[in-house]
């Protein structure tokens, strides 16, 4: 693991922006995993802002989401597809029908789960998956004591889950009970993980998470046993881990172009 501490969000979202940059100038038709909630927002800053100004190509980009509330429609304000829309979608030049998340409307959920797993594998894999943390460990939506083997599947939410997300709706009465998302198992098959927690909330998680044992209890430690996991976490949300002096020196070292994500760790 490589943990990267930085003064602020603005700051890991500049890192993570070269580190995409870096996959799709080698890899034109990479395919991209990504996440929802305020944590990738910097992100999808950059990349839009890179876009913009550096011409960065999405044209050849196939995406795939991490999940979806059940029970929302897409053009729902508070889903996932809606958010990715607004986020990122409509300001790069990737091409909609290469963007997929899971529906949340789908009949039969089982059968979504299963096609969404065969159409990552359909395209060979995810090339690199942007992760946020969850207070209580989840990565994804899986939630404490999800298998740590597990695949793209419905998960019922945590009340903590739920009301860390009431932020997004009107009341928490109507924060969705369910969700489709992505397994432990489907994440760590992706070739290279990078995830960012920012803020004090995530200290003691993030701590659990990357110095902790490796246990369903928090899901993201499993990211320990994956080859080529970056955390990209702000001062705040560094501020409980042990090594956190180690870190900075380790990165402080790299040459640049190995900052730029341009080397595997
Ligand atoms: C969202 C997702 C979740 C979030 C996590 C943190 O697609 O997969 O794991 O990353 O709940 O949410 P925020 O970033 O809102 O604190």
């Amino acid at each position: 693991m490589e943990i990267i501490i930085q003064p602020t969000p603005e700051d890991c979202a500049r890192i993570g922006g070269k580190m995409v940059d870096a996959l799709l100038r080698q890899k034109a038709n990479a395919v991209l995993g990504l996440a929802t909630g305020s944590t990738p927002v910097p992100l999808y800053q950059e990349l839009v802002r890179m876009r913009r100004e550096d011409d960065l190509d999405f044209s050849g980009v196939t995406t795939f989401n991490l999940d979806e509330y059940i029970g929302l429609p897409g053009d729902h304000p508070c889903s996932y597809r809606h958010f990715m829309q607004q986020q990122l979608f409509n300001h790069i030049n990737v091409r909609p029908e290469r963007t997929h998340v899971p529906n949340g409307l789908a009949v039969d959920i089982k059968a979504e789960c299963n096609a969404y797993e065969s159409a990552i594998q359909a395209v060979g894999g995810i090339d690199l998956q942007v992760l946020g943390l969850g207070a209580d460990g989840h990565i994804a939506f899986n939630e404490p004591v999800s298998s740590l083997g597990s695949r793209t599947r419905i998960k019922t939410l945590t009340q903590k889950t739920r009301e860390d997300n009431a932020r997004f709706f009107d009341s928490i009465d109507d924060v969705p009970r369910h969700c489709i998302t992505m397994g432990v198992g489907t994440i760590m098959e992706c070739r290279k993980l990078l995830l960012f927690a920012f803020g004090e909330s995530k200290a003691e998680v993030i701590a659990e998470a990357v110095e902790g044992p490796i246990r369903a209890m928090v899901p993201a430690s499993a990211l320990q046993l994956h080859q080529n996991v970056k955390i990209l976490v702000d001062e705040a949300a560094a501020s409980k881990l042990q090594q956190r002096d180690y870190y900075k020196e380790v990165f402080s070292n790299k040459p640049d172009w190995q900052r730029a994500g341009r080397e595997e760790h």
